[in-house]
Order: structure tokens, then C-alpha cells, then sequence
């Protein structure tokens, strides 16, 4: 029986110029193109240069996506929601400066802290206000500037992570049509927060009056715990989202899960019993770019003509927080190009 649901209508990515590869982070500290494809499967990453903030980026994606959505791409969007953990500054939030060089005039507008779930997050958020009805179109993006938080002085964390942004229009529709969100599944563990997150300069460091030292402005990762959460989360989540779809493992045509570590991604299809032919892979070209990571997924592999119209996509994220999601959803008819 169908029911209003959230219809992907546009799609759009960018990523800063500058590339780093392997070799040159190998000259700027102890690390190996080896050590780095073998732990992770990253190949290289994009870095933004000096002064380009979160919003530039989101920018550029958002404009894609509403050129891919075509005529009315840019008339009816009613909502922008924008997933980041790094945004341009704590408060205003990034999403009403985006929305308005956009040209979207005075939209609803707000940003999704989920770390590298927020992409998720967001599509869950703008999808129940489309089925809400409060907006006829939605603008989703997920966007990254990891650079100034990355410390070049820990290999752990600074061959990891990469800047981007993907984003997608999403319009009020049905479930019956071809690229509809059919449902999300949406968790957390805050018992767990100390493992990933950059703590410096929030509330929590003001409140004790002291300033925060320069290490807490980074990004720091305890990586070992985070991937067993992260496999055991997101294969969770999946299987939950799957049950409420009606879907089987097999019926499954995409698995695009958060890009964080192919070693990661491997054993999802494990716990899932997916072969690895159905797993989205674009990790080695971007690193992981955390709440941009799956929009970014979905570009590359749709610009490579590698969906059809109804294939069916799982998408799985998990991140700081720790927080984890899943979307079942199918591919749209159109060419998102
Ligand atoms: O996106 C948010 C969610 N984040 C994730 O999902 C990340 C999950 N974690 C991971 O992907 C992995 O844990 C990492 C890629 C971060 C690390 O891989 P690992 O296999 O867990 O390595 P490890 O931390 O256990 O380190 C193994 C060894 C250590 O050396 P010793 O103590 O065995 O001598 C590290 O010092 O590898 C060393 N190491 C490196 N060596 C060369 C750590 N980083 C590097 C490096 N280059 N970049």
C-alpha cells in the first residue's frame, strides 16, 4: 500500500581540489602508502586549502543537487538540513548562510550533529518533515573541513580523514515511486562519547573557566574500540532497517555504508552475508570524510552508471556520539547527473 514518503530527486558532490596522497603524508610523518592502504584502504584524500570553510563546500554540492533536480530544483525547497561536525563556527549554525547564497530566501534551515551518522540524521529529519508535510522539497547536504582539526603529529587520525560534500534533493512523494526513503533506523550511545569527538571549545571546557589546551581543538579517535562498535552497530541497525522495509539480505542490490575503513566495510558484509560486489566503495579516493561520506558514495557510484531505476540501496553510517543510522531506499528512474 503506498503512503507519502520522501522521493530522492537530485544529487550533487564536490570536494576541495588538493589532493594528498599516501606518499606525501608519508614524507610529512611516520606513516606508509603500505600501512595506510592495508589498515584502511585509503589511497588518498582532499584537504581544503586555508580559508575555506565548511559552508564553501556545501555550497558547491548543495548547487548540484538543485541543478540535477532540474526545473523547480530551486523554487520549492522548503527546508535545509546540513550534517557536519565541523561546521564554520559554533553558533550561527552553518545552514541559514548556505540556504541564503544558495538563493533559497528564508527557508527553514538548521544543522544535524550526528558526527558521521549526520547524514543519516539528516535524511531521516528532512524525510519525516516532507511525510509531515511542512515542506514540498528538501534540500539534504552533508559537509566536512576536517583539515584544521586534523593533528599532523598523530598518524592515527590524520591519514583518515578527508574534506567534502555530497548533497541531495529529496521531494514529497510516495512510497510506490521509484527512489523513495522507505525507512530509516536511528540509535546511540552517549555512554560511549569519549571515544571519538574534539572536545575543545563547547560549553563543557568554558564552564570550568579554563581555556581548552591546543591538543582538545583536535580531532582524537580511539580507533581500535570505535571499529568493533562501528561493525556491530551498523550491521544492527541494517538488519533493523531492513525488517521494517521487508526486505531481505538478498534482496539488497547496494550496501552503502559510512566510508570509514574498507577493513570495516568488509566485515559489515560479513556480519550481513552480502558479497562484497554489493558493497560501495569510494573511501580510497576521498579518505573518510564523515558526514559526507555516503552522499559522496552515491555520486561516484551513480556517475558511474552503476544503479538502475529500483535497485534497491541500503545505507549505514556510525560515528561520534557514537551514533549509528540505516536507510533502506530505492534508486529513482531518472539520471541524477
Ligand atoms: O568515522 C568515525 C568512525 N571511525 C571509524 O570507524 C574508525 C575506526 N577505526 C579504524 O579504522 C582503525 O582502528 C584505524 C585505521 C584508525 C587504525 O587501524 P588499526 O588496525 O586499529 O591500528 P592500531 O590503532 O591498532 O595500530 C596498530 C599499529 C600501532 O603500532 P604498534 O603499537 O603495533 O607498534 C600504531 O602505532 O599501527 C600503528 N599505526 C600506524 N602505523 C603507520 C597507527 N597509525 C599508523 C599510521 N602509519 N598512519
Amino acid at each position: 500500500m503506498s503512503a507519502p514518503a520522501a522521493v530522492l530527486a537530485g544529487l550533487g558532490a564536490h570536494v576541495p581540489p588538493r589532493t594528498v596522497t599516501n606518499d606525501e603524508l608519508s614524507r610529512r610523518m611516520d606513516t606508509s602508502d603500505e600501512w595506510i592502504v592495508q589498515r584502511t584502504g585509503i589511497r588518498q584524500r582532499h584537504w581544503a586549502d586555508f580559508g575555506v570553510a565548511t559552508s564553501d563546500l556545501a555550497v558547491e554540492a548543495g548547487r548540484q543537487a538543485l541543478k540535477s533536480a532540474g526545473a523547480g530544483g530551486f523554487g520549492d525547497i522548503g527546508l535545509l538540513v546540513v550534517a557536519t561536525a565541523t561546521p564554520d563556527q559554533q553558533c550561527p549554525s552553518t545552514a541559514p548562510d548556505v540556504a541564503a547564497r544558495l538563493g533559497l530566501g528564508t527557508i527553514a534551515a538548521l544543522d544535524v550533529g550526528a558526527g558521521c551518522s549526520g547524514f543519516v540524521y539528516a535524511l531521516a529529519t528532512a524525510s519525516a518533515a516532507l511525510v509531515a508535510g511542512h515542506a514540498e522539497r528538501a534540500l539534504v547536504i552533508g559537509a566536512e573541513t576536517f583539515r584544521p582539526f586534523l593533528d599532523l603529529t598523530d598518524r592515527s587520525t590524520a591519514v583518515i580523514f578527508g574534506d567534502g560534500a555530497g548533497a541531495v534533493v529529496l521531494r514529497r512523494g510516495t512510497t510506490d515511486e521509484a527512489g523513495a526513503v522507505l525507512t530509516v533506523d536511528l540509535g546511540s550511545d552517549g555512554t560511549l562519547k569519549d571515544l571519538v569527538g574534539i572536545p575543545g571549545n563547547g560549553s563543557r571546557h568554558r564552564s570550568t573557566g579554563r581555556p581548552a589546551h591546543p591538543d582538545e581543538q583536535y580531532l582524537y579517535m580511539n580507533g581500535k574500540e570505535v571499529f568493533v562498535h562501528a561493525v556491530r552497530r551498523m550491521a544492527q541497525s541494517s538488519s533493523a532497517v531492513l525488517d521494517q522495509a521487508g526486505w531481505s539480505v538478498d534482496e539488497v542490490d547496494h550496501v552503502v555504508g559510512h566510508q570509514a575503513n574498507l577493513r570495516i566495510l568488509h566485515a559489515l558484509a560479513r556480519q550481513l552475508g552480502v558479497d562484497r560486489e554489493r558493497l560501495v566503495c569510494h573511501l580510497d579516493q576521498v579518505g573518510n570524510t564523515s558526514a559526507a561520506s555516503i552522499p559522496l558514495a552515491l555520486a561516484d557510484a551513480a556517475s558511474r552508471g552503476r544503479f538502475r531505476s529500483r535497485d534497491r540501496l541500503l545505507l549505514t553510517a556510525f560515528g561520534a556520539g557514537l551514533t549509528w543510522g540505516s536507510a533502506a531506499l530505492t534508486w529513482p528512474g531518472t539520471t541524477l547527473a
